[in-house]
């Protein structure tokens, strides 16, 4: 298993926000976490990638782990040395006084030595989004909302991470960018990266996702396939625009 979350519990001050969370998600999937505003997708996803983050919540029960290993207890640098997982965050922060190009080399931190990879993965990564070849020179301000998603994926693949974590992704994009966007998840799925995605937006979730949770006031309260959950009642009524 690529990643598992047992029981997941997490605070703000002390105030609960997640109240035990068991969701998995095996290696070459993509998963899905969907739920409205302030279900706690982003809570899960900040407290998964363990990185020193100021708005980052507490967590203080239950475990997570990567390959079968807890990374509770592991140093944030290891994790990044290790590999483990990147962030793709809500809002994306990227440096944007910096050109597209020395964002996605800032990033491969952990793999410099491999100039081979960073060399193929930047070529992959321009392939994926030819309009971040186009930019490469651009200070990253420059770029539209979307081009920053993009951006923000490109680096995530530049750690040489194999698992990726995405936090709404299609927030804020036109339409043709979204598809855009979720194509080219797609294609890095089908070169063994595994995908786990948080988004509002249930039906394009569903649509591209093997798998789903549903989080709710942070709770897991439904699961199943993508078909199963596009089927569910419940989910239809409260997520899928009835
Ligand atoms: N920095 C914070 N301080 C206090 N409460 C927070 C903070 N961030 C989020 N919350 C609360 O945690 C809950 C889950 O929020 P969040 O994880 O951001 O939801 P989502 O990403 O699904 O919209 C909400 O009730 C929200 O108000
Ligand atoms: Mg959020």
């Amino acid at each position: 298993m690529m990643l598992e979350v047992k029981d997941l519990k997490v605070r703000y001050g002390n105030i609960e926000a997640l109240h035990g969370l068991n969701f998995h998600v095996d290696r070459g999937e993509i998963v899905t976490l969907i739920g409205a505003n302030g279900a706690g997708k982003t809570s899960t996803l900040l407290s998964l990638s363990r990185l020193p983050q100021p708005e980052a919540p507490t967590v203080f029960g239950g475990d997570i782990l990567i390959d079968g290993e807890s990374i509770l207890k592991t140093e944030p640098h290891q994790l990044v040395e290790d590999q483990k997982m990147a962030l793709v965050p809500e809002g994306r922060h990227i440096f944007g006084n910096l050109s597209v190009r020395e964002n996605l080399d800032l990033a491969t931190y952990a793999v410099a030595k491999d100039v081979d990879f960073v060399n193929t993965t930047m070529a992959l990564v321009y392939d994926l989004f030819p309009r971040l070849y186009e930019r490469r020179k651009q200070r990253s301000e420059s770029l539209s909302g979307g081009e920053q998603q993009m951006l923000a994926v490109g680096r995530a693949l530049m750690t040489g991470c194999k698992f990726i974590m995405l936090d709404e992704p299609s927030m804020g994009l036109a339409p043709v960018l979204m598809y855009e966007m979720f194509r080219a998840l797609k294609e890095l799925n089908k070169k063994e990266i595994t995908i786990l995605v948080v988004e509002q937006n249930a039906k394009v979730a569903l649509d591209f996702a093997d798998r789903g949770y549903v989080l709710n006031t942070g709770e897991i309260i439904a699961e199943g396939s993508s078909e199963e959950l596009r089927a569910n009642k419940d989910v239809q009524k409260a997520y899928l625009g009835g």
